[in-house]
C-alpha cells in the first residue's frame, strides 16, 4: 500500500488526525491492531474540553455529542462533609462535556466513509522501518496475511506500549513518575449523586462520582498501586464509595448494579522529543496523565492538530518549519496541562503522611474561596486553546 501518511492505532488522536488530513486533501492509511467491535466499546474517559468539542464541530463529527452529552460548568468539590461547586463557566464562559470515549470513537469511525481511506481493523503494525529516510515503511500483520505501508511519514498514534514509541525510543528521553495508587473504576446502573461531576477529598483518599447518562454513574476510588480487584466486591465498593462521599448537606449515594469495573495504574510520563525522522508521536504514545481532571483523550486531539497543519503547510507549500516546530508546539501545552493533572493529583489524593491532610484542605480551600484560584483551575479543566488550527 503506497500513501502519503501511515497511521498506526485508531484511538482518538489517530482518528482525528485522519479527518484532519481528509479534509485538507492529504491521502492517508490508518492500521489498527483490534476489531472495529473492540474499539468502539472501549469504555475509558468520558470529559471532553470546549477545545476539544470546537475541533469536532469543525470537522463536522459533533452531531450526536451535541444531542447527547451533558454540558457541565465545571465540577464539585466535596470536603469536611461539605460540598462545594466550582462554576468555571461563570468565570470563562465555557463548558466542559461529558461523553463517552466509545461514543467519540464509534462517532470518528461513522464518518470516515467517503472522506478518507477506511480504518483496516485487525491490522497489527509490527515494525516500522527506514524513519531516517522519506521513504520509511510500515509493516503490519492480520489474522490472514501480511502487508507493508510506504509512506512520506508515520503518525504513531498506538499508545504508550505500542510500536511507534518503541522505533522512537532510542532516539529519545522519556520522564515519568509512577504513584503509589491506582484507580479501581466502576460503571453502575445508579443515579449520579450530583448533576456534574464531583471529587470528593476524604483523608481516606479520593473518590470520585462522574456520570455517563441520567441513571448511569461512572466512579473511582483511589486505592493502592497492587490492589486486586477480586477483593474488591459489589458491597465493598458502594462501602467505600459512600464513606468517602458521605456529606451533612447531601443524600448517601445510590447505589445499584455494577456494570464494568476496572483497574488503572497512575502515572505521568512525556516523551521529548516527539519526532524521529520521518516518525511523529502523539497522544498516549508521546505522554500518559493520571486521570484526575480527564485530560488524556483531549490532548490527543490537540496534538492531532498540530500535526495536520504542520502536514497541510508540508503538503501545500513544500514548507519544513512546521513539521521541525512540531514537538515544541504540541509540548507547550502538554507541559502546561501535565501541570494541572498534578495540581488536581496531589490536591485530591491521599499521601501517606501526617502532613498531608492539612497541606491539601488547605488548597482545597483556596479552590473554593478565591475566584483567582478558581479561574487559573478552571481555565485549563475546560481547556487551553490549542495551539494552531488543524
Ligand atoms: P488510544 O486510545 O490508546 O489508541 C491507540 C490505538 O492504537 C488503540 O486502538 C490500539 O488498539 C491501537 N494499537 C496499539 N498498538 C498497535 C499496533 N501495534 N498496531 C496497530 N494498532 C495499534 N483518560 C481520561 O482522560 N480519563 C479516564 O478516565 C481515562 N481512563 C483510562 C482508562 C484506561 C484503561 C486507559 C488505557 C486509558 C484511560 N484514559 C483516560 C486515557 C485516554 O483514554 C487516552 O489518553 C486516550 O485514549 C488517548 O488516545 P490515543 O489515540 O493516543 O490512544
Ligand atoms: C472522569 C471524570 C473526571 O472528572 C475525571 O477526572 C476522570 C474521569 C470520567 O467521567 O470518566
Amino acid at each position: 500500500i503506497r500513501t502519503r501518511v501511515a497511521v498506526i492505532g485508531a484511538g482518538p488522536a489517530g482518528l482525528s488526525l485522519a479527518h484532519m488530513l481528509a479534509l485538507q486533501g492529504v491521502d492517508a492509511v490508518v492500521l489498527e491492531r483490534s476489531s472495529e467491535e473492540h474499539v468502539r466499546s472501549r469504555v475509558r474517559a468520558g470529559v471532553l474540553e470546549q477545545s476539544t468539542v470546537d475541533v469536532f464541530d469543525q470537522l463536522g463529527v459533533s452531531a450526536d455529542l451535541h444531542r447527547e452529552a451533558l454540558r457541565h460548568k465545571g465540577f464539585y468539590l466535596r470536603f469536611d462533609r461539605t460540598t462545594h461547586h466550582l462554576d468555571f463557566h461563570a468565570d470563562t464562559g465555557r463548558n466542559a462535556f461529558v461523553y463517552g470515549q466509545a461514543r467519540v470513537v464509534g462517532d470518528l469511525i461513522d464518518a470516515l466513509p467517503g472522506r478518507a481511506a477506511p480504518v483496516i481493523f485487525d491490522a497489527e503494525a509490527v515494525a516500522v522501518e527506514g524513519i531516517g529516510t522519506d521513504r520509511p515503511e510500515v509493516h503490519f500483520r492480520t489474522p490472514h496475511s501480511t502487508g507493508v505501508v510506504e509512506a512520506d511519514f508515520v503518525a504513531g498514534c498506538d499508545g504508550f506500549h505500542g510500536v511507534a514509541r518503541a522505533t522512537a525510543e532510542p532516539h529519545v528521553r522519556t520522564v515519568q513518575r509512577v504513584y503509589p495508587f491506582a484507580w479501581l473504576g466502576i460503571l453502575a446502573h445508579s443515579t449520579p449523586v450530583t448533576e456534574e461531576g464531583m471529587y470528593s477529598a476524604h483523608p481516606d483518599g479520593l473518590s470520585l462520582h462522574s456520570m455517563r447518562g441520567p441513571q448511569l454513574s461512572r466512579q473511582y476510588l483511589q486505592v493502592p498501586h497492587d490492589t486486586d480487584l477480586a477483593h474488591w466486591s459489589d458491597e465493598r465498593i458502594w462501602k467505600e464509595l459512600r464513606h468517602r462521599s458521605a456529606a451533612d448537606d447531601a443524600d448517601e449515594l445510590e447505589t445499584g448494579e455494577i456494570i464494568e469495573r476496572s483497574l488503572t495504574r497512575l502515572r505521568s510520563a512525556v516523551t521529548e522529543p516527539m519526532r524521529v525522522g520521518s516518525l511523529f508521536l502523539l497522544g498516549d504514545a508521546a505522554h500518559i496523565l493520571p486521570p484526575t481532571g480527564a485530560k488524556g483523550l483531549n490532548l490527543a486531539v490537540s496534538d492531532a492538530c498540530v500535526l495536520s497543519n504542520a502536514l497541510g503547510g508540508y503538503y501545500a507549500d513544500r514548507r519544513t518549519d512546521l513539521l521541525d516546530a512540531y514537538s515544541v508546539t504540541a509540548l507547550e501545552r502538554i507541559w502546561q496541562t501535565q501541570a494541572f493533572s498534578w495540581r488536581l493529583t496531589s490536591a485530591l489524593h491521599r499521601h501517606d503522611d501526617e502532613f498531608d491532610w492539612p497541606l491539601r484542605r488547605a488548597r482545597l480551600q483556596r479552590w473554593v474561596a478565591s475566584e483567582t484560584a478558581r479561574r487559573e483551575l478552571g481555565e485549563v479543566y475546560l481547556g487551553l486553546p490549542f495551539p494552531t488550527d488543524w
